[in-house]
């Protein structure tokens, strides 16, 4: 029977509340812009991951990729190009109708989901060498203007940078990103107090989750662009889903 959102079940509360914009709604609007952003809002996400670098002049931006080459139309390694270089190219890529997004800074995304009450997944991306610095201005972007009452995580590949965001921001909830499960993983999750493990969603097993779940843990998966996956990987019991299409996900999650 179609349920109305006042008349949801709790089952299928818990399955939306898992739906994370992956890069904002990057299928259809490009990746880590503000107007991905608006389009997963739109959408109906309560959540976004985006990715954040930095400038020459220690700025923060949202972008994925170390060069600005596939997303952009400049080119050479992001952390090369100073802010006001970075402020004049397009980052709409071949998305035609956003024709002049520009690489956001990570100050105005912010804006832009606390205004709208969206919750965040930050990805610190540090081009090699620059974990510590990434970090930092991640860090500075939010402290003091993120509220209490809207969810943040601050994640990573690179453990320099959760440390760092650790000593700078120790309240702020950090997750490590992986590929695979490590051996270790109780061990490298606590040496940075992190709460959560986000992992490739092929490589999570229901023995695994069920693990990581029963001592505690939070565990996202990225990147799931189907339903049926989806619903096998919250049925493990994963608290979040990283996908490039909010607005499918969160329609087909929507069933009982
Ligand atoms: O944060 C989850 C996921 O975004 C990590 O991989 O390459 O898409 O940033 P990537
Ligand atoms: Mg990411």
């Amino acid at each position: 029977m179609a349920q109305s959102g006042r008349t949801r079940s709790a089952n299928v509360e818990r399955k939306l509340s898992c739906v994370v914009a992956h890069r904002g709604a990057s299928a259809n609007a490009p990746e880590n812009t503000l107007g991905a952003l608006q389009l997963a809002i739109d959408h109906g996400a309560k959540s976004v991951e985006v990715d954040a670098m930095i400038s020459s002049d220690g700025v923060a931006y949202l972008h994925h990729d170390d060069t600005l080459n596939r997303c952009t139309s400049g080119s050479g390694y992001l952390c090369a190009a100073a802010a006001s270089e970075l402020d004049e190219l397009d980052a709409s890529g071949r998305h035609t109708t956003f024709a002049g997004e520009p690489i956001p800074r990570l100050d105005r995304a912010i804006a832009l989901l606390v205004n709208n009450g969206i919750g965040l997944n930050l990805e610190i991306k540090p081009t090699p060498g620059l974990e510590t610095e990434t970090a930092t201005a991640a860090v500075n972007a939010l402290r003091g203007v993120w509220p209490h009452t809207l969810p943040l995580v601050l994640s990573s590949f690179s453990k320099e940078a959760l440390y760092t965001a650790k000593q700078l921001w120790p309240e702020a909830p950090r997750g490590l990103i992986t590929c695979a499960l490590p051996v270790n993983w109780q061990d490298e999750l606590n040496a940075l107090a992190c709460t959560n493990l986000h992992m490739a969603a092929p490589l999570v097993a229901p023995e695994s989750a069920q693990q990581i779940k029963s001592e505690g843990y939070g565990l996202y998966c990225y990147t799931v662009n189907d339903v049926e996956q989806a619903q096998q990987l919250i049925g493990m019991g994963v608290d979040g889903i990283f996908t490039d299409r909010p607005k499918a996900l969160l329609e087909g999650l929507s069933q009982e």
